[in-house]
């Protein structure tokens, strides 16, 4: 298998299992999944030639995921909504209450939380705007021209993707953020349990954002893109 002149988003679109490798070598495939992988080999924590094998071994590992590529946008749909947007419901408003209520009890040794709090309730307001945005416009257009092969569905689909895209990179910057602003989630000497679980949710909302947007950009919208009426 030759990987190196591929881009980042086909490779775990192929091989789900590489985007741990990815993870840990600190390396966006998300947001940034159009870059071939040897144009990132210089933000890698990891040597190239060592990248390269943990990425050859993962793409050996079988997966029970779904092939994406090829499921209909109907499946694929639906797995992103049950899974990644329920995902965000479920545990947002906790998250940023929790960054609220360390931010009140710790401000004053650990000022950053200010920024981590007001990063994350933006981003809250962002991803709920865009999730309505998707789910009643984006997915319902894709849907109907999967249905009906109808020029305007497809056209309007089309027409969405790039500010969707846009909200992408919006919220990897933000979370790329709050990863730095807490020196990679790294729990302070005095941090108390509350602490403890706020990182561990922030951290856990990165991680399920990468593969969420992952199957947008790099397999949903590139696929309805890349067809013709
Ligand atoms: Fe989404
Ligand atoms: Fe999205």
């Amino acid at each position: 298998m030759n990987i190196e002149n591929k881009s980042l988003g086909d490779i775990v679109a192929t091989y789900p299992a590489t985007k741990l490798v990815f993870d840990k070598a600190g390396i966006d495939y998300c947001c940034g999944g159009e870059r071939l992988l040897e144009e990132t080999y210089k933000e890698s924590a990891i040597e190239p030639e060592q990248l390269l094998k943990d990425l050859i071994q993962a793409s050996e590992r079988t997966t029970t995921e779904p092939n994406w590529m090829k499921a209909s946008y109907r499946e694929l749909i639906r797995h992103i909504v049950a899974t990644h947007h329920r995902f965000i419901e479920d545990t947002i408003d906790e998250t940023v209450d929790l960054t609220g209520k360390i931010y009140r009890v710790h401000g004053n040794h650990h000022p950053e939380l200010r920024e981590v709090f007001s990063t994350v309730s933006n981003l809250r307001n962002e991803l709920k705007m865009h999730m309505i945005d998707e789910e009643t416009a984006e997915f319902p257009a894709i849907e109907d021209y999967e249905e009906t092969r109808s020029k305007a569905a497809l056209e309007k689909a089309q027409s969405l993707v790039q500010k969707l895209r846009d909200d992408h990179d919006a919220a990897g910057d933000a979370l790329r953020k709050i990863r730095e602003l807490t020196n990679n989630y790294e729990l302070p000497e005095d941090a108390c349990p509350t602490y403890y679980k706020t990182l561990d949710m922030l951290r856990k909302l990165e991680d399920d954002m990468h593969t969420h947007v992952h199957l947008e950009n790099n397999i949903l919208f590139k696929r309805i893109m890349a067809e013709s009426a």
